[in-house]
C-alpha cells in the first residue's frame, strides 16, 4: 500500500463518529486508483466516498455542511477552495488548509515567475481567513505551514 494516497482522509477517518463519513476529491486517475484501493484494504470503503474531477467543477455542486474540511490541492485555488468551504461549513466547522506557507515564500518577499500565482493566491488565503469575521484563524508553522479556521458565524 502507498500510504501517501488516501492518506488524509484515512487519518481524518480515525475521529469520525458511528454514522460519520468522509467525501474527497481527487482528478487524477492513477492516484483515485490507488487511494480507493488504500481506503479498500483498510476497510473504510463504507466511510470514505472518492469523487472523481477537478475540485473547482464538483464543489460548486456540494450541498452539505461539514463538520471539518481539510484543503491540500492547488495552491492557485485556494481562495475559491476557501469561499466553498465557508458555503459548505456551518458554525463550529473547522477548514483546515495545508501548504499556507509553501517553502517560505508566501511571508517572504518572494516575487519570482516561478509559483508566482500559487503564492500570490495563498497570501490571499491567508489574508481572507485572518480578516473575514466570520472566522477565527491561526496559522501554524508545522510542515509547509497550516491555516485552521474555526468558522464562528454565517453571516
Ligand atoms: C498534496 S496531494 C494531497 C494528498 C492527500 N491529502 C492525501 O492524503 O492523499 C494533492 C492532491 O490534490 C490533487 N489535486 C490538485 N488540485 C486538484 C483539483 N483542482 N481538483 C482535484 N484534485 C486536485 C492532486 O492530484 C494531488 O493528488
Amino acid at each position: 500500500m502507498e500510504p501517501q494516497l488516501g492518506y488524509s482522509a484515512i487519518c481524518f477517518s480515525e475521529f469520525l463518529s458511528e454514522d460519520g463519513k468522509i467525501d474527497t476529491i481527487e482528478r487524477d486517475e492513477e492516484r483515485i486508483k490507488a487511494a480507493i484501493q488504500n481506503i479498500k484494504e483498510i476497510g473504510l470503503e463504507g466511510k470514505i466516498n472518492v469523487f472523481k474531477g477537478d475540485a473547482v467543477d464538483l464543489l460548486p455542486e456540494f450541498d452539505e455542511n461539514y463538520d471539518l474540511i481539510f484543503i491540500d490541492a492547488a495552491k492557485g485555488k485556494y481562495p475559491f477552495f476557501l469561499e466553498q468551504a465557508l458555503r459548505l461549513s456551518k458554525v463550529g466547522t473547522l477548514i483546515i488548509a495545508d501548504n499556507v506557507l509553501y517553502k517560505g515564500y508566501v511571508m517572504s518577499d518572494y516575487n519570482k515567475h516561478k509559483q508566482r500565482t500559487a503564492v500570490r493566491n495563498l497570501r490571499e488565503y491567508i489574508k481572507i481567513a485572518l480578516e473575514d469575521p466570520k472566522l477565527e484563524s491561526k496559522i501554524l508553522e508545522v510542515g509547509d505551514g497550516l491555516c485552521v479556521s474555526e468558522v464562528i458565524s454565517k453571516s
